[in-house]
């Protein structure tokens, strides 16, 4: 019950509301991707199936977004599907996505599209994925044609997700596929990938001028831990270091389009300036603790929760203030439009996912009171789904899925019906 003392947080009119998904992770049977693959040749590996079977109910969950009010919504397109294989574009694939972005134009959805989502056709990947320079042009190739078959839909275009936590989880930790663990590769692909984006970039602009492109970059909030003495000087000094190397590293470089130190050296051609927004994907906290137990992580715990602190069923930190935090930096530096284009937790009883959803829309309501050009945000996930190395035991949906349901039926968790009510109210009591 709202008591007096409660203020009603109003966002602004033109404020965008909506939720997001890749395409790997449930539109189901991406077969000819290296994931699939990966999926099947690994045992410890769960495998994403059909997944939420998107790719053929589409329709009825978009009744679903738009019966909940939304007002846009993030997709991924996959190369995989497209270009199955080298050279052949797939035109049964292609028509699919145009059904399915016509349908949420239909229900007067906007869309923002993401061309890669982590996952790659087989074929790529077989030829050396993101260290093999071919990559780039033949991304290029696949971006071109999606920008003359689907290039009417797209409100914002996000040209690759996350790129560095699929560059540090492919090459440095070895958890995703291709599980390499090596520097000099790791920066081979992020110097391609860099190239993939400005010609996308470029690609897109040329063909549609008023096209806005950014990347959805990972912004986790890094916290020293604060050991005194020389302990807390050493985890003061990674903090920094990891924050450079984890995002500065990509900020940086598309923004002046330099290399960041960290991938080599030089300047690649159309990187500079080559984003029109901002956007972040943020969800937690990590603190940084010095342990001589973990000399083989450079003497970091990166996992203990400092006492007191909520955590989410990945264990990731409920830290909404990292939000503040990180979108004053993000609008100092780089003085552009912000989007939130993910945000969310993993919460199967979703008892923590309204207070998440909540404390997190606070924090950007109190920036947008100081001005700061936040004009979006789309909450992660509108539906259950394949959550990478967890497969579907982590529940991000507002609207949950049994993945083991024949039928697999969609039913919306309470905190959809709340996410409803703050995009109908265009705002919430706090
Ligand atoms: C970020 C990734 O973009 C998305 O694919 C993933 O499911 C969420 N984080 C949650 O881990």
């Amino acid at each position: 019950m709202p008591t007096t003392m409660d203020t009603f947080l109003k966002f602004p009119e033109n404020f965008l509301w909506g939720s997001a998904v890749s395409g790997h992770q449930i539109e189901g049977a991406n077969k000819h991707s290296d994931w699939w693959h990966w999926e099947l040749a690994t045992p410890e590996q769960p495998e994403s199936g059909k997944a939420v079977d998107y790719w053929n109910r589409f329709e009825q969950d978009h009744e679903l977004l738009a019966a909940m009010g939304h007002q846009a919504f993030r997709i991924g397109i996959e190369w995989a599907r497209v270009e199955p294989r080298k050279g052949e574009f797939d035109r049964t694939a292609i028509e699919n996505y145009r059904r399915m972005l016509a349908s949420l134009r239909r229900h007067g959805i906007q869309v923002c599209l993401t061309l890669h989502h982590w996952v790659l056709p087989r074929w790529v990947a077989e030829q050396g994925d993101w260290t093999n320079p071919d990559t780039v042009e033949q991304f290029l190739r696949y971006v071109e044609f999606i920008v003359d078959e689907l290039g009417d839909f797209p409100d914002l275009w996000i040209t690759l997700n996350e790129p560095m936590v699929a560059l540090l989880a492919g090459n440095i930790s070895g958890d995703f596929p291709p599980q390499r663990r090596s520097i000099p590769a790791f920066r081979t692909c992020s110097r391609n990938m860099l190239r993939a984006h400005a010609g996308a970039y470029a690609l897109i602009h040329k063909r549609r001028p008023d096209a806005r492109v950014g990347i959805a970059m990972a912004y986790p909030y890094l916290e020293a831990w604060g050991t005194p003495g020389l302990r807390g000087w050493y985890e003061r000094r990674t903090e920094h270091f990891t924050r450079t190397l984890l995002f500065r590293a990509w900020d940086r470089s598309v923004h002046t389009g330099r290399l960041h130190p960290f991938f080599g050296k030089g300047k690649i051609d159309g990187l500079e300036d080559s984003i029109d927004f901002c956007g972040i994907n943020y969800y937690f906290r990590m603190s940084l603790r010095f342990s001589l137990r973990k000399w083989n992580k450079g003497f970091l715990d990166i996992d203990s929760i400092p006492r007191g602190v909520e955590t989410t069923d990945m264990g990731w930190q409920i830290w909404p203030e990292g939000l503040a935090h990180i979108l004053s930096e993000v609008w100092a530096r780089y003085g552009k439009p912000i989007y939130i284009t993910e945000n969310g937790i993993a919460d199967a009883d979703d008892q923590k996912r309204p207070g998440y959803m909540t404390g997190h829309l606070k924090q950007i309501h109190t920036a947008l009171q100081e001005g700061l050009p936040v004009e979006g945000y789309f909450h992660w996930s509108f539906i259950d789904n394949f959550e990478w190395k967890e497969g579907f035991s982590m529940k991000f949906g507002l609207v949950e899925v049994d993945p083991a349901d024949p039928e697999l039926k969609r039913t919306p968790r309470p905190s959809a019906q709340l996410y409803s009510r703050i995009i109908r109210d265009r705002g919430f009591t706090s």
